[in-house]
């Protein structure tokens, strides 16, 4: 049986120079056992994306995002049917793909999806294990146990099904040492360092240092069923529960759950529409992305606020809080001291959270492809190991309460 210790540092936190007490602030880490766990996981591998321009989303996320180019697959490297570049923030590894030759099936698939997020891969220290656990739990297995290998060494894959058409890739790469996976060369930014900030000391090395958490969005009556199998399949656990009330308002309705691995490193919520007045706003993504997929990715931060101002400077598109969120005295009341002055956040849009175990601020972009589908979270953790559930009310509230005085509730 293979172990793993959840307090040591993964392979790419320990290049990303990321210490235990920092990473621990920045997405929630716990201690944890795993010496039991039937699927242990150590962390996010990578989020996998189908573009419909892969050299141009690459040159968004590196510009507007601030990651690095690391790696690359494409036609030049002898894989003629797609492009795929492989981008780093801290600990955070995106891969956008897009097909080349007409008959791709990743056209197909973004034909149906537009941009989306087609794998949340995990590293796992025992591939094998993992997938014999998962099929006697009934996952579905897209892709059997098996070694690819390069000049770099041997990394061992195989596949799962989650919802709609997601999956998760288990990734082995303990006896490799290449820049990705087999296949891939190692590939350099051609954005100059100093124009996107690297370089300059007065600017932060990284916009994000790891991922949080990763969103899906299922359909109606289906949530239990997504958070079921992650409890029995990946020996997920559940997290925080956010059920009716907490984010319905008379207008805006889902349901959400959260599970997460031992170790709080993977995090993964689940929403599902609920019924209201009005569309939900996870029915716009089931229609638009024609199925259930993940809907947004949570992006750790130590310096929100500077993150923001790059991002926007840079043309990155965030939603608008409304000036009455900050001015509701419940509010004031209910955060408390935050490192920023509220001011400070309310000129941003940036929204504060707070519960038993600290607090958390949080802002949203708008959707960063043509449908109204994917977009992101920046997340600055103060302790608080929640989700921003107490903003949801308050923010979608706080969008009616501008709704009623232009005289359009
Ligand atoms: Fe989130």
């Amino acid at each position: 049986m293979t172990r793993t210790d959840s307090r040591a540092l993964t392979a790419d936190e320990l290049r990303a120079d990321l210490t235990l007490e920092q990473l621990q602030q920045l997405v929630g880490l716990v201690e944890y056992d795993d010496s039991r766990d039937p699927f242990p996981v150590i962390g996010m591998d990578a989020i996998c994306f189908v573009v419909g321009n892969a050299t141009q989303a690459a040159a968004y996320y590196q510009l507007a995002f601030g990651m690095e180019l690391e790696a690359y697959r494409g036609p030049e490297t002898g894989h003629r049917e797609s492009k795929s570049y492989v981008l780093r923030s801290g600990s955070a590894r995106f891969v956008l793909s897009g097909g080349v030759s007409p008959d791709s099936p990743l056209l197909d698939h973004h034909r149906a999806h537009g941009d989306g997020v087609v794998d949340l891969a995990l590293e796992v220290p025992d591939v094998d294990r993992c997938i014999a656990h998962a099929r006697a739990m009934g996952a579905r297995v897209l892709e059997e146990p098996h070694d690819v290998s390069d000049a770099h060494g041997t990394v061992r894959v195989a596949a799962i099904a989650t919802y709609g058409e997601t999956r998760h890739t288990l990734v082995d790469r303990s006896a490799y040492d290449g820049p990705y996976l087999p296949g891939y060369v190692a590939r350099r930014s051609a954005v100059d360092a100093e124009f996107v900030g690297r370089a300059r000391r007065d600017q932060p090395r990284r916009l994000f240092q790891a991922v949080d958490h990763c969103v899906g969005n299922v359909e109606l009556g289906r949530m239990d069923e997504w958070v079921d199998f992650y409890n029995r399949v990946m020996g997920f656990t559940n997290m925080a529960e956010f059920i009716g009330d907490d984010i319905a308002t008379e207008y805006s309705a889902l349901m959400s759950k959260v599970v997460a691995s031992g170790n709080h490193r993977v995090k993964f919520p689940l929403n599902e529409p609920a019924i209201a007045k009005k569309k939900s706003q996870i029915d716009e993504y089931l229609e638009y992305y024609d199925g259930a997929g993940c809907q947004h990715i949570a992006l750790a931060t130590n310096d929100i606020v500077r993150t923001v101002d790059v991002m926007r400077s840079r043309g990155v598109e965030f939603l608008d809080t409304p000036a009455s969120y900050y001015d509701d005295p419940a509010l004031r009341a209910r955060i408390g001291e935050v490192r920023v002055p509220i001011e400070e956040l309310k000129a941003r849009g940036i929204l504060v959270d707070r519960d038993e175990d600290g607090y958390l601020l949080q802002i949203f972009t708008k959707p960063v492809g043509d449908r109204p589908t994917v977009f992101y979270e920046l997340i600055e953790r103060h302790g608080s190991l929640g989700f921003g559930k107490g903003n949801f009310k308050a923010l979608f509230e706080a969008i009616e309460r501008e709704q009623e005085a232009r005289g359009n509730l």
